[in-house]
């Protein structure tokens, strides 16, 4: 073949390249080690000295050409090959978030008190020694300090122990009638175990007018305890201790489980403690300014995830602190 026809076609291939294979078929057909090229170079010597000279540079140009060609289009294929759109593949699913189990808990839990007329509020997680303790009837030396382990932020001032402190800042910003629950994070110096946590919810309930009375109370509950667990379950209430009421009760709902029966969860007794609850003790009307003569009201207090794990039957508190996707779908 003489160099002009090789020429020709050689232009003729590097027009039709259109990818990266192409080009690597051209450099082993022309430039490889039995290249046409190659192949030529090696038949110059039977050529007279001028005509080799001659073929001699065109054939170095025609490599040069080749060689040129290859790294410049080499670049564009390459590029191409990145920026490669393929419309058809199908999308990725976009994952949605969901409500933690605890803010769904306690959304759920203020709908039913606002329903019933109380407004929500809240109060701060930095507090001092006398509005979670003083005020609420606790003095220095008193037993129910031990049970409320505090953390010290410094002395006198602490982090909340539990969220009866905001009953406190409640009556002394207000006059009666008030009605309010107060939903936050309380933190003891607890263990972190399968029902302790140094740090949980709390909401607080109280309800100050003329007249209220200890029956109201219990209907409040009652109320609560059926919207929220279920038409079907019993209350129980119970004689207890709270030194900021008097007289003082815990709650218990028949056992979400066994109904009733007594099964492990509950202990055998049939029922689960879900709450504390009094009617507001005069010492602490006094301390917040109130007339005891005049006006009597009602608190409780209990731990949201408690709630949410009797509820949804979730068997360790760490569950809602470790951010687990698989449990946190649960709740979606
Ligand atoms: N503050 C109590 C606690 O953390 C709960 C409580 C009991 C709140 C009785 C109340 C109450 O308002 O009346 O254990």
């Amino acid at each position: 073949m003489d160099l002009e026809k090789i020429k020709d076609l050689l232009e003729e291939e590097l027009n039709s390249c259109s990818n990266l294979e192409d080009l690597e078929k051209i450099r082993i057909k022309y430039l490889g080690r039995k290249g046409i090229l190659k192949e030529y170079f090696k038949k110059l010597k039977e050529f007279p000295e001028e005509e080799r000279k001659e073929k001699g540079k065109i054939l170095n140009e025609l490599q040069e050409r080749i060689e040129n060609f290859l790294e410049e289009r080499k670049k564009d294929f390459e590029r191409e090959k990145e920026e490669f759109i393929d419309l058809f593949i199908p999308g990725r699913k976009i994952e949605n978030g969901s409500f933690h189990p605890i803010s769904i808990v306690l959304k759920e839990i203020e709908e039913i008190f606002t329903s019933m007329g109380f407004e929500v509020v809240s109060g701060p997680e930095i507090e001092s020694d006398y509005n979670n303790f003083e005020a609420l009837n606790i003095p220095k030396e008193h037993p129910v300090r031990d049970m409320q382990a505090s953390f010290f932020i410094e002395e006198d001032i602490i982090l909340r122990t539990h969220t009866s402190p905001v009953q406190i800042r409640i009556m002394k910003s207000k006059k009666p009638p008030v009605r309010i629950v107060a939903p936050g994070k309380v933190y003891r110096v607890d263990p972190f175990d399968p029902s302790h946590s140094p740090v949980f919810h709390q909401l607080e309930g109280l309800y100050v007018d003329i007249g209220v009375t200890f029956a109201e109370l219990k209907g409040t509950i009652e109320i609560f305890a059926r919207e929220f667990f279920g038409p079907e379950t019993k209350i129980r209430f119970l004689p207890s201790y709270f030194p900021f009421t008097e007289p003082s009760a815990e709650v218990s709902i028949s056992c979400t489980i066994c109904k009733g029966k007594g099964c492990s969860t509950c202990g055998g007794t049939g029922w689960l403690e879900i709450l504390g609850c009094g009617m507001v003790h005069p010492k602490v009307f006094e301390n917040v300014g109130y007339d005891a003569e005049k006006y009597t009201g009602y608190a409780f207090g209990f731990g949201i995830e408690r709630m949410a794990m009797i509820k949804y039957r979730i068997p360790d508190i760490r569950l809602f602190y470790e951010n687990d996707i698989d449990f946190l779908r649960i709740f979606k």
